[in-house]
């Protein structure tokens, strides 16, 4: 199982930042908020872009945004390994397209509250599902054990059907209930950004994987 360390803000915080980049994770994970998709705004692309000799680790970016489309044309700039957008959004069909043409992993997110079945239709033709632990719009939120459901199921159709997709789990993760997740990916902010010591936290964090 790999980590994705989360990143919610830029402004003033380029240490901690540098202090994620270098902790032990496997992906940097940027939450981008349009801030009508839900309430909260963060990272835009700019700020994004000027660090960008700073992200040494593969990116992997989570658009929590109404118009996905536009956010891919500018953030595929960032050269990320992978980019997720909501199904709970439109042009699905054209989001993966431009994510394909351009050599970037496609992920599509779904919200705790959204039906399975949604993202059934794109299954063969995607890279990886994002399963929302939270509400999305905030880190340090409670993880939402009704999704484990989710991700059993995502696991099962996997394998009866010969699929390659990898799941990964976003949202009030943790060392107390990292052990329940079976995910190739479980992205964590909070559970590493409230302990002075990243490095240590990940280490630890890596015991229960
Ligand atoms: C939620 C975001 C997250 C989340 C991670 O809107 O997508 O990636 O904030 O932070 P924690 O681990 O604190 O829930
Ligand atoms: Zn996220």
């Amino acid at each position: 199982m790999k980590i994705a360390g989360s990143i919610l803000k830029i402004k003033d915080d380029k240490i901690k930042i540098e202090k994620m980049i270098t902790s032990g994770i496997d992906y940097l994970h940027l939450d981008v908020m349009d801030g009508k998709f839900v309430d909260n705004k963060s990272l835009s692309f700019d700020e994004c872009f000027e660090m960008k000799d700073l992200f040494k680790i593969p990116l992997d970016i989570h658009l929590m945004v109404k118009n996905p489309l536009e956010y891919i044309n500018k953030f595929i700039n960032l050269e990320p390994k992978i980019i997720s957008f909501h199904i709970e959004t439109d042009n699905v069909d054209e989001n993966i397209e431009t994510l394909k043409n351009n050599n970037v992993l496609v992920g599509i997110a779904l919200n705790p509250t959204t039906d399975i079945d949604k993202i059934i239709p794109y299954l063969n033709d995607i890279d990886l599902v994002l399963v929302m632990s939270v509400d999305p719009g905030y880190g340090g939120q409670t993880f939402n054990d009704s999704i484990l459901e989710k991700i059993e199921f995502l696991n099962n159709y996997k394998i009866s059907n010969n699929l390659n997709y990898l799941i990964e789990v976003d949202g009030g993760i943790n060392i107390d209930n990292i052990k329940k997740i079976n995910s190739d990916i479980v992205v964590i902010g909070s559970g590493i950004t409230n302990y002075d010591d990243y490095s240590k936290q990940v280490l630890k964090i890596k015991e229960f994987l």
